[in-house]
């Protein structure tokens, strides 16, 4: 009787050795590069504060743009835009402005001054003086359209330039939900698809928890020019959730993974092992106290 207690208590103390070894000390970590969030709010201050300014010589301006060569730049939303304007002397003036409706122009820049609220658009003047670029930080679908540079040589020159923006989105491989065996690996996989330039990051997110620089139990994330890996050697329940593929310059991505408690081979081995090793253990312990009582 005495004897099965003892064995009870040995599996008591056995088990809760397996759970301290689990259990992660989580940190926590708030999500705070809600940049999209961010971007609206610029965006709605642009939208009440750009002034609309009608050219006086803009009598056709809807033939005019059509008859003109349109040069198409394409950029990714989340990056940033690029539109050039080249000149002949770096003695003129060079406005940057942003079609809006049918004969409407918005002015952007003079020279390098942005006559926007929207800080986003700035010019430079690249090129050893030649091409005064006009740079929109973190483009989105509203900035799409017809731009024209206006050089103000004698005639006048007039560029004009199209804005087509391509949004790149994050992909998981296998879809949600992703369920994996306890004590098996867990591996996601995501991939950037319509990317022209690489992320600046790919943040991996298990609930609400950035997972990036605070993985144990030889968890591993590895980046590569047009996606990342996130790999758990051995899931446990713990796992499981809601885990959120964030880059920079796409859109985010998320997967539901259960962790099923089926025992895996794997981890009756490792139980196995460990009691093994506790029997032992204890049998050597028992075994030396006996020899003490012996006189
Ligand atoms: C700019 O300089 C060029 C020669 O360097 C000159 O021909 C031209 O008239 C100047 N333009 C203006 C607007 O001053
Ligand atoms: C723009 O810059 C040119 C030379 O870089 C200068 O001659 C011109 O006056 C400037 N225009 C304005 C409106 O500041
Ligand atoms: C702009 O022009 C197009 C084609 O010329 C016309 O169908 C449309 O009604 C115009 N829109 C405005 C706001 O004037
Ligand atoms: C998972 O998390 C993302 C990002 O927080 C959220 O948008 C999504 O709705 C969540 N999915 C589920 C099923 O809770």
């Amino acid at each position: 009787m005495r004897h099965s207690h003892n064995h009870s208590t040995s599996i008591v103390l056995l088990v809760l050795v397996l759970v301290a070894e689990t259990i992660n000390p989580a940190v926590a970590e708030r999500r705070n590069a809600d940049h999209s969030k961010h971007h609206k709010d610029a965006n709605g201050r642009m939208q009440r504060s750009h002034k609309s300014i009608k050219s006086p010589e803009n009598a056709k301006p809807h033939n005019e743009v059509t008859n003109k060569k349109v040069a198409v730049v394409q950029a990714q939303t989340g990056t940033v835009a690029v539109l050039h304007c080249k000149i002949k002397h770096n003695n003129v003036t060079v406005l940057w402005l942003k079609k809006q409706g049918n004969d409407s122009f918005t002015l952007l820049t003079v020279n390098a001054s942005t006559h926007s609220w929207d800080k986003r658009f700035y010019a430079s003047n690249e090129k050893d003086n030649k091409d005064w670029t006009l740079h929109i930080m973190y483009p989105k679908e509203s900035d799409q359209g017809l731009y024209e540079c206006q050089i103000f040589t004698e005639p006048k020159t007039r560029v004009f330039v199209k804005l087509e923006l391509i949004e790149a989105r994050a992909e998981i491989f296998g879809g949600s939900p992703k369920i994996v065996k306890a004590g098996s690996p867990l591996r996601l996989s995501c991939v950037l698809r319509r990317s022209i330039d690489p992320p600046m990051y790919i943040f991996w997110y298990h609930e609400d928890r950035m997972i990036n620089y605070d993985l144990m139990g030889g968890a591993a994330v590895r980046h590569g020019r047009q996606g990342s890996e996130l790999v758990i050697p051995r899931a446990e329940p713990e796992h499981a959730g809601n885990y959120s593929c964030v880059p920079s310059n796409a859109r985010q991505v998320s997967v539901l993974v259960d962790v099923k408690h089926g025992h895996s081979k794997k981890v009756c081995q490792h139980i196995f092992i460990k009691l093994l090793i506790f029997f032992k253990v204890k049998s050597r312990l028992q075994s030396s106290l006996e020899q003490r009582r012996q006189p």
